[in-house]
């Protein structure tokens, strides 16, 4: 699949999980899990793969900022595992996440994904969608929602 594709069909689906969970009453941890496994996957495969391979001088400021947003993102994921999803301040945060995720996605659909159309061709596109599809399965087995507790000192550099 186009790595473009793949990732924007990613983004649709984390924001229905986090809207609706959102909306919930009660979220239970088995659904805060599956939805952060999401998001920490993506984010994992956009800066193992996807912004390495599309990295260069027009679009390099752009994943510098990106990967600033993951900083933020992943830091309030992490608060949100070390908390009981009944905790007072779970829903307050999990409204701050959903809030920067939607920005976020925003920010990558309009300013970085049309550089990388003109980069990559739609060989080169399908090619990089199929590494990231094999690393999303690799990651399914274990719980990638782990992989960001300790990934909030700093954000990722950019190989
Ligand atoms: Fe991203
Ligand atoms: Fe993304």
């Amino acid at each position: 699949m186009d790595a473009i594709e793949l990732l924007e069909r990613h983004h649709r689906e984390l924001e229905q999980q986090f809207s609706s969970l959102k909306k919930a009453s009660s979220v239970s941890p088995e659904q805060f899990s599956t939805a952060a496994d999401l998001l920490a996957t993506h984010i994992t495969i956009e800066e193992q793969h996807f912004y390495p391979a599309v990295r260069a001088r027009r679009t390099e400021d752009i994943l510098l900022e990106s990967l600033e947003e993951h900083l933020s993102l992943k830091r309030v994921l992490a608060d949100l595992l070390a908390l009981e999803t009944t905790d007072e301040k779970f829903g307050p945060k999990l409204h701050v996440l959903a809030e920067q995720l939607e920005h976020h996605h925003k920010e990558e659909e309009e300013n970085l994904f049309p550089k990388v159309k003109k980069l990559l061709d739609d060989a080169g596109r399908e090619e990089l969608g199929q590494e990231m599809q094999g690393r999303m399965n690799e990651l399914r087995r274990s719980e990638p929602r782990k992989l960001v507790l300790d990934q909030t000192d700093a954000a990722a550099p950019l190989p």
